[in-house]
């Protein structure tokens, strides 16, 4: 449903070649989750805004790449084009709701905002679909709660406005960039599993943009992890976790605490991700792989894949068998 083909993003003046996202392709289809992993600056939330239509422009832009939701290619339309071609699209939620949320407006005034951008309706038409949304997201008394200002919920009840006010537009995608990361541990399991029915009852794609691979293991179907603004590896979550193919998907799985394994001290990978222009040449990860060879440090990094769906860009990939 949604195609991301060799997506380059850039920053500053063409002149500069600076490319902070190179050559990311990915798919999501419907009723799909798929988890996007990486840390910190590896360039999950800079994909997502492309995909949005909304990186800041004249700072950073797309190079070069395509985008298509259903095969029509929506790379250079803006969003609110994308709103007003009616139902379907693409729809995002943040991290911090209440940065997102007019703190000043009650939170029907905002969804019943949404649902006039979307499809035009007002008054007691946008009322009751704003309340319909509330229930949707699993609000009790949506009723009572339409009157209620972002400052009166709790953060877990804010992100579920969020998603009420991104469902407005009724999505074919939802873009999901680390939205339960602020939450308390039970009301983040509450959050996913209402992305994971939410995605299941409408047949909508999730892009979800997490560091914890305990969420993604939780929620994703599949899983595509980054580093430096490149693909390391995409496949599906139960075989990315037990059968990874890349050093750097292997030292993530590694990072993730085993109480059982007794260890007192976290591990972590060596060293830090390359910055934009800091880019070393050949594999990015060479700096800080433990498998790296000469070969790994000049030119491309071949594709490897170990079945249909399971995929890593390496020399020598964790599993043989891809070989
Ligand atoms: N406006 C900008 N101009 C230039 N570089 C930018 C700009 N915004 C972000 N970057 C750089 O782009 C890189 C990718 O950033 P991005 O926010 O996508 O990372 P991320 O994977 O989402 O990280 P995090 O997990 O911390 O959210 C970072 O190195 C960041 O410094
Ligand atoms: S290409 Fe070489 S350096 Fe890069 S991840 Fe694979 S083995 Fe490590
Ligand atoms: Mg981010």
């Amino acid at each position: 449903m949604l195609t991301v083909k060799n997506l380059v993003v850039a920053a500053g003046h063409p002149s500069t070649k600076l490319d902070i996202v190179s050559d990311v392709s990915f798919e999501i289809n419907r009723g799909e989750v798929l988890g996007l992993v990486g840390e910190s600056g590896s360039g999950k939330s800079i994909t997502s805004l492309a995909v949005m239509g909304l990186l800041p422009h004249p700072q950073l832009w797309v190079r070069s790449g395509a985008i298509e939701l259903d095969g029509a290619d929506i790379t250079e339309e803006p969003p609110h084009l994308r709103v007003e071609r009616g139902h379907g699209g693409v729809s995002m939620i943040f991290q911090e709701p209440m940065t997102s949320l007019n703190p000043v407006l009650r939170i029907g005034e905002q969804i019943e905002e949404a649902v006039r951008v979307h499809d035009g309706s007002t008054g007691e038409i946008a009322r009751k679909r704003a309340r319909e949304l509330l229930e949707m997201v699993r609000i009790p008394d949506a009723q009572l709660q339409l009157n209620a200002y972002p400052h009166e919920l709790s953060g877990g009840m804010r992100q579920r406005v969020m998603i009420a006010i991104a469902l407005a537009c009724r999505p074919q995608i939802l873009i999901a960039d680390e939205p339960t990361t602020a939450l308390d541990v039970t009301v983040q399991m509450q959050v996913l599993s209402l992305i994971r029915e939410l995605c299941d009852a409408f047949d909508m794609g999730v892009l979800f943009i997490t560091h914890d691979l305990g969420v993604v293991s939780e929620l994703a179907d599949r899983v595509t992890v980054m580093y430096g603004g490149r693909i390391a590896e995409t496949g599906p979550v139960g075989e990315l976790f037990h059968n990874p193919l890349h050093p750097y998907t292997g030292g993530l799985m590694g990072c993730v605490p085993d109480p059982a394994a007794g260890h007192r001290r976290f591990r972590t990978i060596p060293g830090q991700a390359p910055k934009p222009g800091e880019v070393p040449q050949g594999c990015k990860f060479a700096p800080r792989c433990d498998h790296a060879q000469p070969v790994c440090r000049a030119g491309a990094v071949p594709a490897v894949a170990a079945g249909a769906n399971h995929a890593a860009h390496c020399h020598f990939p964790l599993s043989q068998e891809a070989l």
